[in-house]
């Protein structure tokens, strides 16, 4: 297994490329199961996630295939070509959902096309308990009959779904794309209140709409659908991953240097880029893409709450955090979507940080000098937290178990390398 070496202390001065988002890519593939016809992305990001994605669609019968150019620090413009010509299997089995707890956005798909679906339960997971209720009742609520059994779920709807007007009882972004997919092919009216506003939502929208698919309220929280009989194929461009370029800013932030992120969206980012400004740091839209500066500034200790979009996202609280552990003054870090969201605090101590966990709470002191040391990577955003404070710290850090970063951050080390890090994947012996 490989792990990540960092040798801290470097300024980072030049530009990185943001690639495709994870979040949004996942289920704009999975909107692929709703039509006979070739979906057609670009800017598919090279990551983990995105091939267990493509093997549990494979496995459903859906014809998967790839192209793209390599480039400096990541793959460029890579199109991901899915034509579900016949549903083959509808049951997506323990095995791979297992892997990614995003699979279960096949489930409303396939029940909308194929009148039936059994979808394995995906489980626990490490940042909370993450269950998949509100998925369910939304199906319910489109007419599907829904049992759980052994560990599946078996959704059923043998004369189609119907259009319905279902209140999310929470803001849940699987939840709200999941429905989304299955009310495209609904008969009648869905309406949707309280839905999820996050960007990767609305760029699913504008996919199924592209598709032939009728939805009003795009960006906003209620969502109107009029379900239609079919859908055709489509090309879509993924939006700029906005976690990649929060954690980015970031890293800018921390190591006191200048970066510009090509292709990123400020304008996605804004209440990230508001804290941050607030630390110190000048964030803002150039070129295209967002410039970030904290050359010749001292850090900030800054408040942070997470919110659903438009608020702080919880993707981005472990790299905040990080940042704040360096920062002069105190830093109050509340957790509000996942209950056990600060599996990097005990990490970071280990590297000299001085934070005190109550609850969804963190109080976070600013020291001088974070110290170099081994740590474990336990999710993805919490990896990402430890590589940030690596950039920082004196010494040599090495982030073991960096499976996790694989799933979302499209070669960081390299990308952080070209900006003047010293960073490397080693095997770990
Ligand atoms: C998505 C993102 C993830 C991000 C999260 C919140 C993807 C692939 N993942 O995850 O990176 O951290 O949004 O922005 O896009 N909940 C329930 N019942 C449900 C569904 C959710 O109680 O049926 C709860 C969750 O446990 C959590 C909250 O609702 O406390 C928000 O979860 P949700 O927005 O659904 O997150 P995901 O879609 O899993």
């Amino acid at each position: 297994m490989d792990k990540i070496r960092i040798r801290g202390g470097q300024t980072l001065n030049g530009v990185i490329r943001i690639g495709g988002a994870k979040n949004a890519a996942l289920p704009l593939m999975a909107a692929s199961l709703l039509s006979d016809e070739a979906l057609v992305l670009s800017n598919v990001p090279h990551l983990a996630d995105i091939t267990t994605m493509a093997n549990l669609l494979g496995q459903h019968g859906v014809l998967v295939s790839l192209d793209g150019q390599a480039g400096n620090g990541g793959h460029v413009g890579r199109v991901m070509s899915l034509t579900a010509g016949k549903i083959t299997s509808t049951t997506a089995p323990y095995d791979l959902v297992r892997r990614m707890r995003a699979s279960v956005l096949v489930l409303g798909p396939i029940v909308a096309r194929e009148g039936v679906a059994t979808v394995s339960l995906p489980g626990g997971c490490a940042i909370g308990t993450r269950p998949v209720d509100i998925h369910l009742s939304g199906l319910e609520a489109l007419g599907a009959e829904i049992e759980v059994e052994a560990g599946y779920i078996r959704a059923r709807a043998p004369k189609g779904l119907r259009g319905a007007r279902y209140v999310f009882p929470k803001v849940s972004v699987g939840a709200t794309e999941n429905l989304l997919l299955a009310a495209s092919l609904a008969k009648g009216e869905t309406i949707f209140e309280n839905a999820a506003r996050e960007p990767e939502i609305t760029d699913l929208c504008e996919c199924l709409i592209a598709m032939g698919a009728k939805i009003d309220g795009v960006g906003t929280a209620t969502l109107t659908v009029q379900g239609v009989d079919r859908l055709h194929g489509a090309e879509h461009s993924i939006m700029p991953d906005r976690i990649e370029a929060g954690t980015y800013a970031m890293a800018a932030a921390i190591t006191g240097g200048t970066v510009e992120l090509e292709g990123a969206r400020l304008d996605h980012i804004e209440a990230a880029a508001a804290q941050l400004r607030k630390t110190g740091t000048t964030i803002e839209s150039r070129n295209g893409g967002i410039f970030v500066s904290r050359a010749n500034t001292d850090l900030l200790a800054v408040d942070v709450a997470t919110d659903p979009y438009p608020g702080f996202p919880t993707d981005l609280q472990a790299q905040f955090l990080a940042l704040m552990t360096t920062a002069k003054g105190a830093s109050v870090i509340t957790e509000t979507i996942f209950e056990n969201r600060f599996m990097h605090v005990p990490e970071l101590q280990r590297m000299g940080a001085d934070v005190t966990l109550q609850g969804s709470v963190a109080i976070v002191r600013g020291v001088d000098q974070l110290n170099g040391a081994p740590v474990m990577a336990s999710d993805l955003r919490a990896s990402a937290s430890l590589v940030l404070a690596g950039l920082a710290a004196e010494g040599v850090t090495e982030v073991r178990r960096i499976y996790h970063l694989d799933r979302g951050y499209e070669r960081l080390e390299e990308k952080l390398r070209l900006v003047g890090a010293d960073i490397e994947r080693v095997e770990d012996s």
